[in-house]
């Protein structure tokens, strides 16, 4: 105690706080989402979300080549569905030629050595916008959901992604993914579970960018994605997840979760990712952009707090710029 004890000494000069930080931040921790949209030498800026761009895969492929030489280690990537493949069963949303397959294996061709993450969900391919199939009461129907979303991680998987990602919110859905993935000898193809994601009002950005918000026409995923006034039940859907198969889990979003996060972290061993989402980002670029703060200092402190909790990777949309930040 004090005065025997001062806590400030290990803070009075730069080298002892270096030596003593409990966190780094390092590209092995930044996990790019992108969004993607069909054709060619397409891009389509995000009013939402300033600063980012859907396009299409050629467009970013030039981008990723330069992030993956500066350290960037994987890509989540998010398709961009035009009205006309939306349907009521999501069919396309495993189509073996669709946006999603054809970009995984053009990213996987150019960039062998960069993880792909694919989104598994099918709210860019429902009339709805819902990440799942309705059935005649207009229900999300778990079961059935399951059913397509098990094509669709194989669709993935055969495309050649690292690492499906579900970010449905439907029960049961990881372990028929892992058994499917087994029956057809994906042994390597990791599953990141969102299994701890929940009906935020920080996903609007987001929805306007995959033009799913249209869609949803104000409805909201509270049957299926968890109530942010829970944190005990995130333990049983992280426990239902890896002993379903799951490798990595998520929690989403991020900031506003770090309490999650850390729970996981103290009851559970396998690796945890944290998504910094669109809403998110919008915050702090707006702040930033009318320069009531400093934006990379506020971005770092972000992604501390994240390191912090127990997080072992970020999905943020800030990656690029931290990339650049960090060189
Ligand atoms: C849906 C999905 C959402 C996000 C990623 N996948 C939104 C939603 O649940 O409506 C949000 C990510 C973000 O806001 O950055 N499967």
């Amino acid at each position: 105690m004090f005065p025997n004890n001062r806590l400030r000494r290990k803070r009075s000069q730069g080298f002892i706080r270096d030596l003593v930080r409990e966190n780094e931040i390092s590209a092995n921790d930044i996990i790019y989402p992108i969004f993607i949209e069909s054709g060619k030498k397409k891009k389509t800026k995000i009013k939402s979300m300033p600063g980012i761009e859907s396009c299409s895969v050629d467009k970013h492929l030039t981008n990723l080549y330069k992030l993956h030489k500066k350290g960037l280690k994987a890509v989540a990537i998010f398709p961009v569905v035009t009205k006309s493949k939306k349907s009521l069963n999501a069919s396309e949303a495993f189509n073996s030629m669709g946006l999603m397959q054809e970009s995984i294996r053009k990213i996987k061709k150019e960039l062998p050595d960069l993880g792909v993450i694919s989104d598994v969900a099918l709210d860019p391919y429902t009339l709805s916008g819902h990440d799942g199939i309705l059935n005649d009461k207009q229900e999300i129907d778990n079961d059935k959901t399951i059913e397509v979303l098990v094509k669709q991680a194989i669709s993935h998987a055969e495309a050649g992604a690292d690492i499906v990602a579900p970010s449905d919110m439907m029960d049961g859905r990881i372990g028929k993914i892992r058994s499917a993935l087994e029956t057809q000898k994906f042994f390597n193809t990791m599953i990141l579970s969102y299994c701890a994601k929940y009906s935020s009002n920080l996903y609007g950005p987001f929805r306007d960018a995959v033009k799913s918000s249209k869609n949803l026409k104000g409805s909201s995923k509270d049957t299926y994605q968890m109530d942010f006034g829970n944190k005990i039940e995130a333990v049983p859907e992280a426990e239902f997840d890896i002993h379903e198969g799951a490798d990595i889990l998520m929690v989403k979003p991020g900031l506003h979760y770090l309490d999650v996060i850390s729970l996981l972290k103290n009851k559970y061993s396998i690796p945890i990712f944290a998504y910094h989402v669109s809403g998110e980002y919008t915050m702090i670029k707006s702040a930033a952009k009318n320069n009531f703060i400093d934006e990379r200092k506020v971005v770092f402190e972000t992604l501390m707090s994240f390191k912090r909790a127990g997080a072992n990777a970020i999905l943020t949309y800030y990656a690029k710029q931290i990339i650049d930040w960090l060189k």
